[in-house]
């Protein structure tokens, strides 16, 4: 049992440099991040937010490029140089010998993977799949659901594209159909958005797919609410957790949904390309596999595993992930997030012409934030931002609504966002 974050760190160290000769963390590495915590240990996690000097250390653990000033975290995370190492290791063991390292080896170590995730979503081994993204994971439900013509799925306007493709794919083979709600932007009423979904509902109704943060404006949505709501009239909910796990600090029972699924190289920064799918046990059995298992109706979480041949390192890759997220701690991580969105946020909604498509209440939004310069279409602003600034950002094009998506990481420097703010004043003023 590992028992405080100093440990985590220490063990995170140990599992990545103990077999081979590739170092993870160097001991002053661990000493100075041992410093760093002891510094802080006393302290609320929103205070440690602003706390510089563990932040510091934090961000020392990236291999990023200071040429650009990268503001698009929220599609895909780098990964601490610890990850990156643990994924190098376990690839060059997996060439030593492949079908051997691999499937006898390595194969053996998902476990523990899978422990690990159990953990930090605070559910039942049994329940977690191991897989390489959300879009997987919501697909392997959203085409896997037991649904007959006139069958309805009720979903929202800003829900993910991969996400509408699949249902979109069932509405034109299987005749179901999709009903969209719009949610309002920004919206700091989560009973109006619990109102829509119920007012959407009809005796056909069968499943609800909502996010439980919206990738294109970081609104936190109350899935448990919708859930609860549903759960009354037998629908069931899938939550698409791609911008939530291991962002916000929480655990998916506290969702009460049905089926949750989660890409790890986002906000885990575990190795590109691996993702977890969430069955509630009893919902296991009658759901079906996206690539076919030879029990398809088995209760084990792991028919929806017989995926052919992947990488295993990268799956294993996912545990050093969770060790460097514990050891800075979930509730601090996420304050330190919602502490970037705000330092940010309320610095350039006071620039005339800047408006926020987001929330700053801390209920609804954490790390993402989508802000707009009047007279500016996003994908040129975005431009000009790279162009003459070496920001990047997301431009986001939506029928209700665009704006430009920010989303800092726990190795963003103030010293980044001063200088994003400053070209934000810049081009506001013409
Ligand atoms: C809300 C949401 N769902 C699903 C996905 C798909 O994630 P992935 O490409 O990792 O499958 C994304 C990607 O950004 C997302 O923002």
């Amino acid at each position: 049992m590992i028992s405080t974050r100093r440990d985590f760190i220490r063990h995170a160290a140990v599992l990545t440099a103990g077999a081979t000769a590739i170092p993870a963390l160097s001991f002053a590495d661990i000493d100075s991040i041992e410093d760093a915590s002891k510094k802080i240990e006393a302290l609320s996690p929103l205070d440690a937010a602003a706390e510089e000097d563990f932040w510091f250390t934090v961000q020392q653990a990236f291999t990023v490029s200071p040429n650009i000033i990268n503001l698009n975290n929220g599609g895909v995370s780098p990964q601490p140089k610890i990850v990156q190492d643990a994924l190098d290791r376990y690839n060059r063991i997996a060439n030593e010998g492949p079908a051997y390292y691999m499937w006898k080896v390595l194969g053996d170590a998902r476990e523990n993977v899978r422990r690990q995730l159990a953990e930090l979503g605070g559910v039942s081994p049994d329940e977690v799949a191991i897989n390489r993204n959300s879009s997987e994971g919501l697909e392997t439900v959203i085409l896997g659901l037991n649904l007959k013509e006139g069958d309805e799925v009720l979903t929202t306007t800003q829900d993910y594209p991969n996400m509408m493709s699949a249902l979109h794919q069932r509405e034109l083979r299987e005749k179901i159909k999709v009903v969209k709600i719009k949610i309002p932007v920004p919206c700091e009423d989560p009973q109006e958005i619990v109102k829509r979904f119920r007012e959407a509902i009809t005796p056909k109704t069968k499943a609800i797919l909502m996010c439980q943060v919206i990738n294109l404006t970081g609104q936190i949505l109350p899935v448990r609410g919708v859930a609860d709501m549903a759960h009354e009239k037998g629908i069931e909910v899938i939550c698409d957790g791609a911008h939530a796990f291991a962002h916000l600090d929480f655990k998916i029972p506290d969702l009460h949904c049905d089926y949750y699924a989660t890409s790890l190289h986002k906000w885990l920064s575990a190795p590109f390309g691996s993702g977890m799918l969430w069955v509630k046990k009893e919902k296991i059995k009658d759901l079906w596999t996206l690539l076919a298992d030879p029990n398809p109706q088995s209760e084990n979480i792991r028919k929806f595993e017989t995926l052919g041949t992947r990488s295993f390192p990268i799956e294993l890759g996912i545990g050093t992930a969770i060790n460097f997220h514990n050891g800075i701690g979930a509730k601090r991580k996420e304050e330190r997030l919602r502490y970037l969105k705000n330092y940010w946020a309320e610095k350039v909604v006071k620039i005339p012409k800047v408006k926020l498509n987001t929330s700053l209440k801390k209920e609804f939004s954490c790390a993402l934030c989508n802000f707009t310069i009047e007279g500016w279409e996003p994908a040129v602003l975005q431009e000009k931002l790279f162009n003459d600034y070496k920001i990047f950002t997301t431009p986001i094009t939506h029928d209700e609504f665009k704006g430009i998506r920010i989303t800092p990481h726990v190795y963003t420097t103030l010293n980044d966002l001063n200088y994003f703010v400053s070209a934000v004043e810049k081009i506001a003023k013409g």
